[in-house]
Protein backbone atom coordinates (compact mmCIF):
# COMPACT_ATOMS: atom_id res chain seq x y z
CA UNK A 1 0.00 0.00 0.00
CA UNK A 2 1.49 3.22 -1.32
CA UNK A 3 0.97 5.80 1.55
CA UNK A 4 -1.18 9.18 0.27
CA UNK A 5 1.52 11.17 0.72
CA UNK A 6 4.32 9.40 -0.80
CA UNK A 7 1.15 9.32 -3.80
CA UNK A 8 1.51 12.99 -4.03
CA UNK A 9 4.99 13.46 -4.07
CA UNK A 10 4.95 10.94 -6.71
CA UNK A 11 2.60 12.63 -8.72
CA UNK A 12 4.38 16.02 -8.89
CA UNK A 13 7.55 14.40 -10.05
CA UNK A 14 5.90 12.72 -12.14
CA UNK A 15 4.56 16.31 -13.48
CA UNK A 16 8.41 17.81 -12.88
CA UNK A 17 9.49 14.66 -15.27
CA UNK A 18 7.10 15.78 -17.87
CA UNK A 19 7.94 18.76 -17.96
CA UNK A 20 11.44 18.55 -18.31
CA UNK A 21 11.39 15.81 -20.79
CA UNK A 22 9.01 18.34 -22.94
CA UNK A 23 12.14 20.62 -22.98
CA UNK A 24 14.36 18.25 -24.31
CA UNK A 25 15.63 20.00 -27.89
CA UNK A 26 14.56 18.16 -30.89
CA UNK A 27 17.10 18.61 -32.94
CA UNK A 28 20.24 20.35 -33.16
CA UNK A 29 23.08 21.04 -35.44
CA UNK A 30 26.92 21.54 -33.91
CA UNK A 31 26.99 25.31 -33.41
CA UNK A 32 25.54 27.09 -30.36
CA UNK A 33 23.04 28.97 -32.31
CA UNK A 34 21.44 25.74 -33.90
CA UNK A 35 20.85 24.33 -30.61
CA UNK A 36 17.46 26.31 -29.65
CA UNK A 37 14.49 24.61 -29.27
CA UNK A 38 13.01 23.74 -32.38
CA UNK A 39 9.36 24.73 -33.24
CA UNK A 40 8.70 20.93 -33.71
CA UNK A 41 9.01 20.35 -30.47
CA UNK A 42 5.14 20.91 -30.08
CA UNK A 43 4.21 18.25 -32.62
CA UNK A 44 5.90 15.56 -30.69
CA UNK A 45 4.47 13.33 -28.40
CA UNK A 46 5.66 13.57 -24.92
CA UNK A 47 5.69 10.71 -22.54
CA UNK A 48 2.87 10.39 -20.12
CA UNK A 49 4.97 9.64 -17.18
CA UNK A 50 8.69 8.99 -15.42
CA UNK A 51 8.95 4.99 -15.56
CA UNK A 52 10.10 3.61 -13.56
CA UNK A 53 13.66 1.29 -12.60
CA UNK A 54 13.21 -1.94 -13.88
CA UNK A 55 13.60 -4.22 -10.88
CA UNK A 56 16.09 -6.52 -13.30
CA UNK A 57 18.17 -3.48 -14.46
CA UNK A 58 20.93 -3.19 -11.76
CA UNK A 59 21.38 -6.92 -11.82
CA UNK A 60 21.88 -7.29 -15.63
CA UNK A 61 24.13 -3.93 -15.37
CA UNK A 62 26.27 -5.66 -12.42
CA UNK A 63 26.38 -8.92 -14.31
CA UNK A 64 27.24 -7.18 -17.34
CA UNK A 65 29.65 -5.10 -15.60
CA UNK A 66 31.53 -8.62 -14.15
CA UNK A 67 31.80 -9.36 -18.16
CA UNK A 68 34.71 -8.17 -20.52
CA UNK A 69 34.04 -7.27 -23.56
CA UNK A 70 30.41 -8.60 -23.34
CA UNK A 71 28.48 -8.95 -26.99
CA UNK A 72 25.19 -10.14 -27.58
CA UNK A 73 23.09 -12.06 -30.27
CA UNK A 74 20.31 -9.89 -31.65
CA UNK A 75 17.34 -10.87 -34.02
CA UNK A 76 15.06 -9.69 -36.15
CA UNK A 77 12.30 -10.40 -38.46
CA UNK A 78 13.51 -10.78 -41.95
CA UNK A 79 11.50 -12.18 -45.17
CA UNK A 80 12.62 -14.92 -47.78
CA UNK A 81 12.37 -14.99 -51.36
CA UNK A 82 8.94 -16.19 -50.74
CA UNK A 83 7.74 -12.92 -48.24
CA UNK A 84 7.70 -15.89 -45.79
CA UNK A 85 8.64 -14.17 -42.28
CA UNK A 86 12.20 -15.82 -40.98
CA UNK A 87 14.30 -15.06 -38.29
CA UNK A 88 17.62 -13.18 -38.49
CA UNK A 89 20.32 -13.34 -35.95
CA UNK A 90 23.80 -11.59 -35.66
CA UNK A 91 26.34 -10.54 -32.63
CA UNK A 92 26.85 -7.28 -31.87
CA UNK A 93 29.20 -5.12 -29.25
CA UNK A 94 26.42 -3.96 -26.82
CA UNK A 95 26.81 -0.44 -25.27
CA UNK A 96 24.99 -0.56 -21.88
CA UNK A 97 21.76 1.22 -21.35
CA UNK A 98 20.89 4.49 -22.77
CA UNK A 99 22.18 7.14 -22.67
CA UNK A 100 24.85 6.35 -20.25
CA UNK A 101 27.85 5.34 -21.97
CA UNK A 102 30.83 5.48 -19.86
CA UNK A 103 33.54 6.76 -22.81
CA UNK A 104 37.42 5.63 -23.06
CA UNK A 105 40.04 8.63 -22.19
CA UNK A 106 40.31 9.57 -26.01
CA UNK A 107 36.69 9.43 -26.49
CA UNK A 108 35.99 11.71 -23.84
CA UNK A 109 39.40 14.23 -25.28
CA UNK A 110 37.38 14.00 -28.48
CA UNK A 111 34.40 15.58 -27.56
CA UNK A 112 35.82 17.75 -25.14
CA UNK A 113 37.90 19.17 -28.19
CA UNK A 114 34.50 18.95 -31.05
CA UNK A 115 31.48 18.82 -29.04
CA UNK A 116 30.13 21.86 -27.17
CA UNK A 117 29.88 21.00 -23.36
CA UNK A 118 32.28 18.30 -24.15
CA UNK A 119 28.68 16.53 -24.53
CA UNK A 120 25.48 16.45 -23.37
CA UNK A 121 24.79 16.73 -19.30
CA UNK A 122 24.55 12.97 -17.47
CA UNK A 123 20.37 14.01 -17.00
CA UNK A 124 18.82 10.87 -18.44
CA UNK A 125 19.05 7.11 -17.42
CA UNK A 126 16.83 4.21 -18.81
CA UNK A 127 16.53 0.42 -19.17
CA UNK A 128 17.01 0.26 -22.53
CA UNK A 129 20.46 -1.08 -24.17
CA UNK A 130 21.94 0.02 -27.17
CA UNK A 131 24.42 -0.99 -30.04
CA UNK A 132 25.65 0.97 -32.93
CA UNK A 133 25.44 -0.18 -36.42
CA UNK A 134 25.45 0.84 -39.97
CA UNK A 135 23.13 1.82 -42.05
CA UNK A 136 23.04 0.11 -44.91
CA UNK A 137 23.10 -3.46 -43.02
CA UNK A 138 20.20 -5.30 -43.37
CA UNK A 139 18.91 -5.01 -39.20
CA UNK A 140 17.79 -1.47 -39.55
CA UNK A 141 14.92 -2.47 -42.82
CA UNK A 142 14.29 -5.55 -41.00
CA UNK A 143 13.33 -3.86 -37.92
CA UNK A 144 11.15 -1.01 -40.08
CA UNK A 145 9.39 -3.81 -41.92
CA UNK A 146 8.26 -5.99 -38.44
CA UNK A 147 6.79 -3.37 -35.85
CA UNK A 148 10.36 -2.97 -34.84
CA UNK A 149 10.26 -6.39 -33.29
CA UNK A 150 13.51 -7.20 -31.59
CA UNK A 151 14.94 -10.01 -28.94
CA UNK A 152 18.80 -9.84 -27.87
CA UNK A 153 20.34 -13.07 -25.55
CA UNK A 154 23.12 -12.24 -23.46
CA UNK A 155 25.57 -16.06 -22.55
CA UNK A 156 27.37 -14.73 -19.41
CA UNK A 157 29.22 -17.88 -19.38
CA UNK A 158 31.50 -16.93 -16.45
CA UNK A 159 28.30 -16.39 -14.29
CA UNK A 160 26.27 -19.42 -16.14
CA UNK A 161 23.26 -16.92 -17.27
CA UNK A 162 21.54 -15.68 -19.70
CA UNK A 163 19.48 -12.85 -20.10
CA UNK A 164 17.01 -12.26 -22.90
CA UNK A 165 15.30 -9.11 -23.53
CA UNK A 166 12.29 -8.75 -25.69
CA UNK A 167 11.09 -5.59 -27.36
CA UNK A 168 11.07 -3.16 -29.56
CA UNK A 169 14.17 -1.31 -31.16
CA UNK A 170 14.24 2.48 -32.80
CA UNK A 171 17.67 3.41 -34.80
CA UNK A 172 18.82 7.09 -34.16
CA UNK A 173 21.35 9.05 -36.00
CA UNK A 174 20.01 10.27 -38.88
CA UNK A 175 22.09 13.26 -40.42
CA UNK A 176 19.20 14.93 -41.61
CA UNK A 177 17.68 14.55 -38.20
CA UNK A 178 13.65 14.66 -37.55
CA UNK A 179 13.45 15.91 -41.39
CA UNK A 180 13.64 11.53 -41.77
CA UNK A 181 10.16 10.41 -40.83
CA UNK A 182 12.33 7.93 -39.05
CA UNK A 183 14.36 9.39 -36.80
CA UNK A 184 11.30 11.51 -35.79
CA UNK A 185 9.31 7.94 -34.75
CA UNK A 186 12.67 6.56 -33.22
CA UNK A 187 12.99 9.62 -30.76
CA UNK A 188 9.46 9.84 -30.19
CA UNK A 189 9.72 5.85 -28.57
CA UNK A 190 12.62 6.20 -27.07
CA UNK A 191 11.82 8.92 -25.44
CA UNK A 192 8.89 7.68 -23.57
CA UNK A 193 11.33 5.28 -21.68
CA UNK A 194 13.85 8.19 -20.69
CA UNK A 195 13.71 8.88 -17.05
CA UNK A 196 15.23 11.56 -15.60
CA UNK A 197 17.73 11.86 -12.82
CA UNK A 198 17.71 14.61 -10.25
CA UNK A 199 16.26 18.00 -10.27
CA UNK A 200 18.35 19.37 -13.69
CA UNK A 201 16.17 21.28 -15.23
CA UNK A 202 18.66 23.57 -16.64
CA UNK A 203 21.09 20.81 -17.91
CA UNK A 204 18.01 19.44 -19.67
CA UNK A 205 17.86 22.35 -21.97
CA UNK A 206 20.69 21.59 -23.04
CA UNK A 207 20.76 17.84 -24.06
CA UNK A 208 20.22 16.71 -27.46
CA UNK A 209 20.03 13.87 -29.73
CA UNK A 210 22.61 14.77 -32.13
CA UNK A 211 25.46 14.92 -29.07
CA UNK A 212 23.93 11.36 -27.40
CA UNK A 213 24.56 9.89 -31.05
CA UNK A 214 27.88 11.58 -30.88
CA UNK A 215 29.47 10.48 -27.94
CA UNK A 216 28.62 6.64 -29.18
CA UNK A 217 30.71 7.48 -32.42
CA UNK A 218 33.29 9.17 -29.93
CA UNK A 219 33.59 5.71 -28.03
CA UNK A 220 34.89 4.02 -31.47
CA UNK A 221 38.45 3.56 -32.51
CA UNK A 222 39.23 5.80 -35.12
CA UNK A 223 39.64 2.54 -37.05
CA UNK A 224 36.22 1.47 -36.13
CA UNK A 225 34.62 5.03 -37.33
CA UNK A 226 36.59 4.60 -40.60
CA UNK A 227 34.32 0.97 -41.13
CA UNK A 228 31.39 3.49 -41.72
CA UNK A 229 33.19 4.94 -44.79
CA UNK A 230 33.71 1.26 -46.25
CA UNK A 231 31.97 -0.17 -49.03
CA UNK A 232 28.76 -1.05 -48.58
CA UNK A 233 28.32 -3.89 -46.16
CA UNK A 234 26.76 -7.13 -48.01
CA UNK A 235 27.22 -6.10 -51.35
CA UNK A 236 29.53 -8.09 -53.83
CA UNK A 237 33.02 -7.35 -53.03
CA UNK A 238 33.95 -7.22 -56.99
CA UNK A 239 31.65 -4.22 -57.32
CA UNK A 240 33.68 -1.50 -57.11
CA UNK A 241 31.46 1.45 -55.07
CA UNK A 242 30.48 4.07 -57.10
CA UNK A 243 31.38 6.59 -54.19
CA UNK A 244 35.20 7.04 -54.08
CA UNK A 245 35.74 7.91 -50.69
CA UNK A 246 34.05 4.60 -49.62
CA UNK A 247 37.49 2.38 -48.84
CA UNK A 248 38.10 -0.14 -46.53
CA UNK A 249 40.80 0.79 -43.65
CA UNK A 250 40.18 4.55 -43.22
CA UNK A 251 40.66 6.07 -40.15
CA UNK A 252 38.24 9.28 -38.82
CA UNK A 253 39.52 11.70 -36.52
CA UNK A 254 36.35 14.31 -37.17
CA UNK A 255 33.44 13.42 -35.18
CA UNK A 256 31.07 14.90 -37.33
CA UNK A 257 32.91 13.24 -40.48
CA UNK A 258 30.14 13.63 -42.98
CA UNK A 259 30.48 10.18 -44.89
CA UNK A 260 30.72 8.08 -41.73
CA UNK A 261 27.82 9.96 -40.30
CA UNK A 262 25.78 8.97 -42.89
CA UNK A 263 25.97 5.44 -42.10
CA UNK A 264 26.35 5.10 -38.49
CA UNK A 265 23.47 5.13 -35.77
CA UNK A 266 22.64 3.99 -32.49
CA UNK A 267 19.95 1.36 -31.79
CA UNK A 268 18.13 1.50 -28.79
CA UNK A 269 16.06 -1.68 -27.45
CA UNK A 270 12.82 -1.01 -25.87
CA UNK A 271 12.37 -3.93 -23.29
CA UNK A 272 8.90 -5.41 -22.73
CA UNK A 273 9.87 -8.70 -21.72
CA UNK A 274 13.44 -9.94 -19.81
CA UNK A 275 14.21 -13.10 -18.54
CA UNK A 276 17.02 -14.68 -16.49
CA UNK A 277 18.05 -18.20 -16.84
CA UNK A 278 20.56 -19.27 -13.94
CA UNK A 279 22.06 -22.38 -14.18
CA UNK A 280 24.85 -21.93 -11.40
CA UNK A 281 22.93 -25.05 -9.79
CA UNK A 282 22.61 -27.82 -12.41
CA UNK A 283 19.97 -29.52 -10.63
CA UNK A 284 18.26 -26.52 -9.20
CA UNK A 285 17.91 -24.26 -12.47
CA UNK A 286 16.14 -20.87 -11.98
CA UNK A 287 14.60 -18.53 -14.35
CA UNK A 288 12.68 -15.56 -13.52
CA UNK A 289 10.31 -13.11 -16.05
CA UNK A 290 9.61 -9.82 -16.40
CA UNK A 291 6.99 -8.44 -18.09
CA UNK A 292 6.03 -4.56 -18.39
CA UNK A 293 2.69 -4.08 -18.04
CA UNK A 294 0.18 -0.68 -17.76
CA UNK A 295 -0.33 -0.06 -14.51
CA UNK A 296 -3.08 2.52 -13.01
CA UNK A 297 -0.47 5.37 -13.26
CA UNK A 298 1.89 4.19 -15.73
CA UNK A 299 3.86 1.17 -16.77
CA UNK A 300 5.14 -1.62 -13.93
CA UNK A 301 7.16 -4.58 -14.38
CA UNK A 302 5.39 -7.98 -13.16
CA UNK A 303 7.84 -10.49 -11.93
CA UNK A 304 7.03 -14.49 -12.34
CA UNK A 305 9.73 -17.35 -11.29
CA UNK A 306 9.03 -20.12 -13.69
CA UNK A 307 10.57 -23.68 -13.84
CA UNK A 308 13.58 -23.78 -15.50
C1 LIG B 1 32.32 -9.85 -32.09
C2 LIG B 1 31.44 -9.15 -33.09
C3 LIG B 1 30.92 -7.91 -32.77
C4 LIG B 1 30.11 -7.24 -33.69
N1 LIG B 1 29.56 -6.04 -33.33
C5 LIG B 1 28.68 -5.46 -34.18
C6 LIG B 1 27.99 -4.29 -33.76
O1 LIG B 1 28.17 -3.76 -32.64
N2 LIG B 1 27.11 -3.74 -34.63
C7 LIG B 1 26.86 -4.29 -35.86
O2 LIG B 1 26.03 -3.76 -36.60
N3 LIG B 1 27.49 -5.38 -36.26
C8 LIG B 1 28.39 -6.01 -35.45
N4 LIG B 1 29.02 -7.15 -35.85
C9 LIG B 1 28.76 -7.66 -37.22
C10 LIG B 1 27.40 -8.38 -37.24
O3 LIG B 1 27.50 -9.63 -36.61
C11 LIG B 1 26.84 -8.54 -38.66
O4 LIG B 1 27.77 -9.22 -39.47
C12 LIG B 1 26.51 -7.18 -39.28
O5 LIG B 1 25.87 -6.36 -38.34
C13 LIG B 1 25.62 -7.31 -40.52
O6 LIG B 1 24.39 -7.86 -40.12
P1 LIG B 1 22.99 -7.48 -40.82
O7 LIG B 1 23.27 -7.22 -42.28
O8 LIG B 1 22.12 -8.69 -40.60
O9 LIG B 1 22.45 -6.26 -40.20
C14 LIG B 1 29.83 -7.83 -34.96
C15 LIG B 1 30.35 -9.09 -35.26
C16 LIG B 1 31.14 -9.74 -34.35
C17 LIG B 1 31.68 -11.09 -34.71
Amino acid sequence: MVPASAAVGHQSSLQVALRRLSAIKIDSGRSPSSLSLSTKAGTMSTPSKNPQRAPWRDLLDSQLKQTPGYEFTIATIGYDAQQRPVPRLRTCGCRGFFPELELHSKGQEAMDEQVEGGGNPPVFESDMLSFTTDARMEKLPQLESSGHAIEAVFWLKGLMTQWRIKGTAYAIGDPSGEDAQEEKTSRTEIRKALRVKGDTDSDIAKWTWQKAVTKYFANHSPVARGSFRNPPPGQPRSSTPSQLDLKLGQKVLDLHDPVARANFRVVVIRPEQVERLDLTDQEDGKRWNWTLSNGNDGSQWDEMEVWP
